[in-house]
């Protein structure tokens, strides 16, 4: 193989940490002269960045390598290479199991990457080594265009949860220093971006050891920042939340009235086999410490079915506290036995049918209570800030509420970026339709 004509296609899997690192990714490879190609056969280097959080997400990307690698046929100079939580789960492994892959780089090794191109266009290269150092200060990420920007406040976890993956392909926790953030929040109102978005496994376990700041003070220096209308974060661990925080989130109007709080299961004996670190009496506190300090507040949650040992009174358990408690939405998954994670060596006794039957469960149930949430807005006036034009509906805006609702309303004027305030009208379980008022 020659050298690569310096055109990069890439690809982004799983969460919202994983498209931010994609973006410093396109930043570090663009200052060493890449340009970023919108389809795979205009490319010299294809990179998938992956997640291994489920086995799903991990059989999607072989089959894509297969797919993408049919290119080489016509370009056999095309490098391909795995970056993300797959590479630090499978190494190696990878490489034996694909014919034309040529690079596997973890998460920690994205400022090498011109340099690993260089040399997997010799050999197939291997590059995993986790660094609680890096922080990607100094690299200017490309972000995406639009209204809201992304910024990592925090690498890793150390909640090591038996199901969960993350801990090892990401490594130890690790936070950037708070002025490091703050100036990439000033960077990007400077650039336009309305809204800020922290994120981190684990982000309201954010420090600053040698400040002496928590995650209150970083919402509350962030919302000093001129330019920045709103500010978000995602994922927190409902452990890891104190009272200030919410009495921050409480008192200053840019924090969005909105918060993500993953449950899992709702039965004691199922969380403590987690290891989450709480009971469901000291998660519902929380979650009603939220509702009473933050009336009108937008929650929303994660769920697995099917841990091992979930049997159907725990099941029940997490079906009636979802019912109770009602929220705006949830992102259920069947449980998925990860190699690494401590409950991998408990099998997986859950048959796959009885797996799909929580799942649908609670996927019906959800619907409902959704539809019932989106319908109690009809008649209220929110803010929307607009992102851009809506899928289904043409010649329609959508945005977002305060709450993370997603609204939509015909153009009527406005743009992108700006702020509307919209009547609802109508509700359907995913979208609150309304008009602008005037
Ligand atoms: N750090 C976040 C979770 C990141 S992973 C947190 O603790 O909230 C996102 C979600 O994927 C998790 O909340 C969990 O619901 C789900 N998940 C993680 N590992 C899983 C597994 N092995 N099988 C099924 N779902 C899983
Ligand atoms: Fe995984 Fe638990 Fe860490 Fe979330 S907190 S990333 S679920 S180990
Ligand atoms: Fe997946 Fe890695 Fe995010 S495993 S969920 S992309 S941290």
């Amino acid at each position: 193989m020659s050298v690569p004509k310096r055109k990069v296609y890439l690809e982004s899997y799983g969460c919202q940490m994983n498209l931010a690192d994609s973006e410093l990714i396109l930043g570090q490879l663009s200052a060493s002269g890449y340009e970023l190609v919108q389809e795979p056969k205009d490319s010299g280097v294809i990179l998938l960045n992956t997640c291994a959080v489920r086995e799903h997400a991990e059989q999607r990307i072989y089959g894509r390598v297969a797919e993408l690698g049919r290119l080489k046929n016509k370009n056999p100079d095309l490098v391909i290479g795995v970056c993300g939580c797959m590479a630090t789960h499978l190494k190696e492994k990878l490489i034996q199991s694909s014919q034309f892959l040529d690079l596997v780089v973890g998460p920690d090794s994205y400022r090498r990457l011109p340099e690993i191109i260089e040399k997997a266009v010799k050999e197939p290269f291997v590059d995993v080594r986790l660094d609680k150092y890096e922080n990607y200060s100094g690299i200017n990420p490309i972000r995406a265009a639009g209204v809201k920007a992304w910024v990592s406040i925090m690498r890793g976890c150390d909640k090591f949860c038996t199901f969960c993956i993350v801990p090892y392909v990401r490594g130890r926790e690790h936070c950037l220093p708070i002025e490091q953030i703050l100036d990439q929040v000033k960077n990007v109102a400077d650039e336009g971006y309305k809204e800020v978005v922290f994120l981190g496994q684990t982000v309201n376990s954010y420090k600053d050891k040698e400040e002496g700041l928590e995650f209150a003070d970083l919402l509350e220096r962030a919302a000093e920042v001129e330019g920045i209308k709103r500010i978000r974060f995602t994922s927190p661990h409902p452990f890891d939340f104190d009272d200030r925080t919410i009495e921050v989130m409480r008192d200053n109007p840019k924090i969005c009235p909105q918060v993500h709080l993953p449950l899992q299961s709702a039965s004691n004996s199922v969380l403590d086999k987690m290891k989450r670190r709480y009971t469901i009496e000291f998660y519902d506190e929380l979650l009603q410490k939220f509702r009473e300090s933050i009336p009108d507040i937008g929650i929303t949650t994660d769920i697995i079915v099917g841990f091992p040992g979930e049997e159907e009174k725990d099941y029940q358990h997490t079906y009636d506290y979802m019912t109770k408690t009602k929220y705006d939405s949830a992102f259920m998954f069947k449980y998925s036995a990860r190699e690494g994670a401590k409950a991998y060596n408990w099998g997986d006794p859950i048959p796959e049918e009885e797996k799909i039957r929580r799942l649908e469960g609670i996927i019906q149930l959800q619907v409902t209570i959704s539809l019932e949430i989106n319908q109690m807005e009809v008649g209220q006036v929110r803010e929307v800030l607009v992102e851009g034009e809506a899928k289904k509906e043409e010649g329609s805006w959508f945005g977002k509420s305060p709450q993370f609702r997603t609204v939509v309303f015909p153009k009527d004027g406005a743009k992108p970026g700006e702020f509307v305030k919209v009547r609802i009208e109508r509700a359907t379980p995913h979208t609150l339709i309304g008009e602008v008022v005037k």
